[in-house]
């Protein structure tokens, strides 16, 4: 039988991204993921997912006004989003909000068969105008633009419907980080804010074949639409082993309280078989890429906003998993105190993946439709030989 959780079992191809977990690298459809940290923007990391190639200036224009047209939800789905239970769990809100707009889309019933739909992707790199198949002329790539825009504000109005406050409108021609933080906080960010932003939502934009993105292309493969794709991965990421990791990373920061407990804090929950959240990773048997740049993110915004006691802490409960159990980083650890440093409250974290991530799930589904057969793996049986059904009175 294949190991369990099909550990190291090849489930099929991509040419979106790419991990080599030995070496510690991670590609965006081959380009190193620091390169992209260091020089691009969420919006061209989305394109270069999206249509396999680096966009040239005026596509990146019209690529970034597209999505930002896109960010204002439909004042029925606002209605919707204010009728929801404000003590929900945040990810469950953000799945509701993805099923509702799906519901709202202008081409929620537009088919999906095999045919078309392959020919639709043959054209994956030509998105600007005039050029014909998947630009906008194919309703899967008006709906990913869509669902896109509405994720910038979505996210947002999901915590303002836990604070009962009222939504802020997103501003025209500005960024996905720039628009998520004003309708988050209700003020226009700082243009340092809006950068560290960005480059956390490239950092978590695509991750091969994660929990979450696998979950979005089993539901693609049997030809659903991209919004119920979406909803599926939304339920996958929510876990505390895959996306839900952050969140926790900063509930156990704020449970340590200071620096100097933080050792014997690792050490007490390691005995008693707790495991320690934003450590360890099925495919990084070295540093994680994608933390080596948040380390850096939360080391010098714990110290501008005066709070260095989150990075010191975070890098004591480091050290002492790398002594207790040699075991380093992942993404969702160092993000948890970046975050936090920019004001943004725990429970939001984890939907802020989701934001960064349905760029690459929208580039899986693509990718998965574009060559497509169902994916249905087989169970090995472990139950009974035979078994047979007994009247009640001999049971
Ligand atoms: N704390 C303590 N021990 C750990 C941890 C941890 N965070 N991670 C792995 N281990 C130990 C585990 O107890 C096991 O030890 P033993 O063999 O003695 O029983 C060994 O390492 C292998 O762990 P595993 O759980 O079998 O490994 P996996 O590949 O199935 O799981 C993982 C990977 C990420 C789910 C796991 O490392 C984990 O639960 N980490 C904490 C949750 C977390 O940070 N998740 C975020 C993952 S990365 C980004 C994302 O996907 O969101």
């Amino acid at each position: 039988m294949a190991g369990a959780g099909l550990e190291d079992i090849v489930a099929g191809e991509t040419s979106i991204s790419t991990i080599d977990g030995k070496r510690g690298v991670l590609t965006y459809r081959g380009i190193s993921i620091h390169e992209m940290a260091d020089h691009s923007s969420f919006e061209e990391t989305v394109f270069l997912l999206w249509y396999g190639r680096l966009p040239k200036a005026a596509e990146l224009d019209d690529f970034r006004n597209a999505l930002s047209r896109e960010t204002v939800m439909e004042d029925r789905v606002a209605a919707w989003l204010k009728s929801l239970p404000a003590e929900a769990n945040p990810m469950s809100l953000l799945r509701t909000g993805v099923s509702l707009l799906g519901l709202a889309d202008p081409e929620e019933g537009a088919s999906v068969t095999p045919e078309p739909w392959k020919e639709g992707f043959r054209y994956m790199g030509q998105l600007t105008s005039g050029a014909p198949g998947f630009g906008r002329d194919h309703p899967q790539s008006r709906k990913a633009i869509r669902l896109l825009g509405r994720m910038t504000t979505l996210v947002p109005a999901i915590q303002r419907v836990m604070k009962g406050q009222p939504f802020v409108e997103p501003k025209a021609g500005r960024s996905v980080a720039f628009n998520f933080l004003r309708c988050l906080t209700g003020k226009d960010p700082e243009e340092g804010s809006e950068k560290i932003f960005d480059k956390c939502l490239i950092l978590h934009a695509d991750h091969e074949f994660n929990a979450s993105t696998f979950t979005a292309r089993v539901a693609a493969a049997t030809l659903s639409d991209l919004h119920s794709s979406v909803v599926a991965a939304i339920g996958a990421l929510k876990g505390p082993l895959h996306g839900g990791a952050n969140t926790e990373v900063m509930r156990m920061l704020l449970e340590v309280k200071e620096p100097s407990k933080a050792k014997a804090w690792v050490k007490d929950a390691l005995e008693r078989k707790r495991k320690i959240m934003g450590f360890g990773h099925r495919m990084y048997k070295t540093e994680d890429p994608r933390a080596t740049h948040l380390r850096r993110m939360s080391e010098s915004l714990c110290a501008k906003v005066g709070q260095p006691q989150w990075y010191e802490m975070s890098r004591l409960i480091e050290e002492a998993m790398w002594e207790l159990k040699a075991i380093k980083p992942n993404v969702d650890f160092y993000s948890a105190s970046t975050y936090y440093c920019m004001g943004i409250d725990p429970e939001m974290f984890t939907p802020i993946f989701a934001l960064s991530r349905l760029s690459g799930w929208t580039a899986h589904i693509f990718e998965q439709q574009a060559n497509n057969r169902l994916i249905r793996p087989v169970g090995e049986w472990v139950g009974p030989q035979e078994a047979h059904w007994e009247p009640m009175e001999k049971r």
